[in-house]
């Protein structure tokens, strides 16, 4: 019976970094996957991570499951975290939320839900998006269409073209935004932007669905939400996705929350209710360290003074970097690259051909995704000379 399933080719981004690891060059540059690297190379742990596991270890007696909706601390600061302190949303009553394995996880209760609510219902996706959105909503059982985003000749959003694509969404339909730094582009929409969505949003009656996995590392943790919580002000339903993968460096702890912004209370608490059946039947409990971890972090104003502090210090190295990026790219080539300045967040893609980047992957071991998607965290003080030299020598 086994022996009918093919092997199967690699994931796109994980098996480049794979690739990266067994490169036995030590001028090897990974900018595969999205992950924060400081200068020395290393994905840190947070200081108040740190000192909340500390706390955790020395109190910890059980190792029981969690309640089915996971650390209460945790929803709770992420619901403030995501919809804001004054969120009026949460001020009635009319937010709840359930705990998931990361931002994946959280996508996919978000999935189960919808798709229990409307079956095979059509998400809009932008064009491009995280190559792992369709397949992990579509086994649910949703369906898709893409709209126009990312133009590469101006590296920006073609905000016309969106909105062109997306009078086509109706009543019953989602649409999936990147509620901050686009995963794979770095163009983010902007404010007036978002308002737009907004509208269109009342008139035409579909719903947002927002994965939002990168807050805090744009332009911080506030101005990060702003599209999200517009919309949130505005409409009577949202369904958003967040992950403390990044913003917590939890990635491996699988740390994540489901939102469902809902009419009125009763209906927060059905969705609640349909969300914990749903996680029952897809993974039955949730993971409990990073949770305990955030929840910790989240409901101690020292700690969460000291997380934002680190997150900053996070987030103004990466804007360094772009910075440095540009100058150092248009020394090496002569040509602009502005634009990596302009981008939010830890990706850009660097608008090099498929050609371009195997040669970069094969002559000088600097590793990307195929579409010259850069993770700029990975980016450091010892390599970005060899980078900037070895794209010179491919363009
Ligand atoms: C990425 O896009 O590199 C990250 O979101 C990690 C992942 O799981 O793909």
């Amino acid at each position: 019976m086994l022996d009918v399933l093919p092997r199967l080719p690699d994931d796109p981004i994980l098996g480049l970094a794979a690739a990266c690891r067994a490169d036995p060059n030590p001028q090897k540059v990974d900018l595969t996957l999205g992950i924060y690297m400081d200068d020395e190379g290393v994905c840190p742990v947070f200081g108040a991570i740190s000192e909340a596991q500390t706390a955790l270890v020395a109190e910890e007696i059980s190792k029981a499951y969690l309640p089915p909706a996971g650390v209460a601390d945790f929803n709770n600061g992420m619901q403030r975290l995501v919809l804001g302190q004054d969120s009026a949303a949460l001020a009635d009553g009319r937010v709840s939320s359930i705990q998931a394995p990361g931002g994946c996880g959280a996508l996919r209760i978000g999935a189960e839900i919808i798709q229990a609510a409307a079956p095979g219902a059509k998400v809009w996706v932008s064009d491009p998006t995280w190559p792992v959105h369709i397949p992990l909503l579509g086994s649910v059982g949703l369906t898709f269409e893409t709209y126009r985003y990312y133009d590469a000749s101006t590296h920006g959003v073609n905000f016309d073209a969106m909105v062109e694509d997306l009078k086509q969404a109706g009543s019953g339909d989602l649409v999936l935004l990147h509620g901050c730094c686009h995963n794979p582009c770095g163009a983010d929409l902007s404010m007036d932007q978002w308002e737009t969505i907004g509208s269109m949003a009342e008139a035409q009656g579909f719903m947002p669905f927002i994965d939002i996995a990168y807050q805090g590392l744009g332009d911080g943790l506030e101005a990060d939400a702003a599209g999200l919580r517009h919309l949130a002000a505005r409409l009577p339903e949202m369904i958003v996705a967040a992950s403390c993968s990044k913003n917590m460096g939890l990635y491996r702890e699988r740390t994540g929350c489901t939102i469902f912004l809902c009419k009125d209370k009763d209906n927060a608490d059905a969705l609640l209710s349909q969300a914990k059946v749903a996680a029952r039947r897809v993974y039955s409990m949730p993971p409990a360290h990073g949770a305990l971890l955030a929840g910790r972090v989240l409901a101690d104003a020292a700690l969460t003074s000291q997380w934002q502090d680190e997150l900053e210090t996070m987030c103004a190295r990466i804007n360094g970097l772009r910075s440095d990026l540009v100058l150092k790219l248009q020394e090496a080539t002569g040509r602009d690259f502005e634009f990596i300045r302009k981008e939010k967040g830890m990706f850009s893609f660097l608008g090099l051909s498929a050609d371009q980047v195997k040669d970069l992957r094969e002559k000088h071991s600097v590793y990307m995704l195929g579409s010259s998607r850069i993770n700029v965290a990975g980016v450091n003080s010892r390599n970005i000379d060899y980078l900037a030299k070895a794209i010179a020598d491919v363009i």
